[in-house]
């Protein structure tokens, strides 16, 4: 049968076998997190990440009350301790002052050199809004898997290139 007489609900289906699970990153609310931010998706880009470059993080959410523009952004990437921890201005990641209602965070080159040299297939990445003067509760936690290209297949797309 030609694809092109593919009913096109099996189509879709089919795409969304193929892209979405590329797209979407499975995160988890830290117990720490206040209540008032929801966070809707996270996107890791590229993921897996290549050695040789960096990686862009997109947090999409809902928030029911104001992110003063004084807030910052932490990005922690940990192997049971933390390797790497950037932090960011609000008005960096994203339009500041947030009002209530949905936001999104586009946090550029959040590994470190030595975060990205380091042999491990997969770091835990923990991203957090806390507003100043420091706030003991973050506004804002998650945290989620990321996964590190192989050197093997950095090398390919080296050859490749
Ligand atoms: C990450 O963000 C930076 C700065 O906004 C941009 O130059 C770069 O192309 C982005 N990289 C990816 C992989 O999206």
């Amino acid at each position: 049968m030609a694809l092109s007489h593919a009913h096109p609900l099996l189509l879709l289906f089919l795409v969304s076998l193929f892209v979405l699970p590329a797209l979407s990153i499975k995160f988890f609310k830290c117990s720490t997190a206040g209540e008032d931010i929801e966070v809707k998706t996270v996107d890791i880009s590229p993921h897996p990440v290549n050695r040789k470059g960096n990686a862009n993080i997109t947090v999409t959410g809902y928030t029911s009350k104001d992110i003063p523009d004084g807030a910052s952004v932490g990005v922690t990437l940990a192997v049971l301790i933390p390797i790497s921890e950037k932090t960011y201005s609000l008005c960096d990641v994203t339009a500041c002052p947030v009002a209530p209602g949905p936001f999104v965070l586009t946090i550029p080159n959040i590994f470190n050199d030595k975060a990205l040299k380091r042999r491990t297939r997969a770091y835990n990445v923990i991203v957090t809004i806390n507003e100043e003067p420091e706030h003991a509760r973050d506004v804002m936690c998650v945290n989620f898997v990321c996964k590190m290209r192989s050197s093997y297949m950095s090398l390919l797309s080296q050859v490749t290139e």
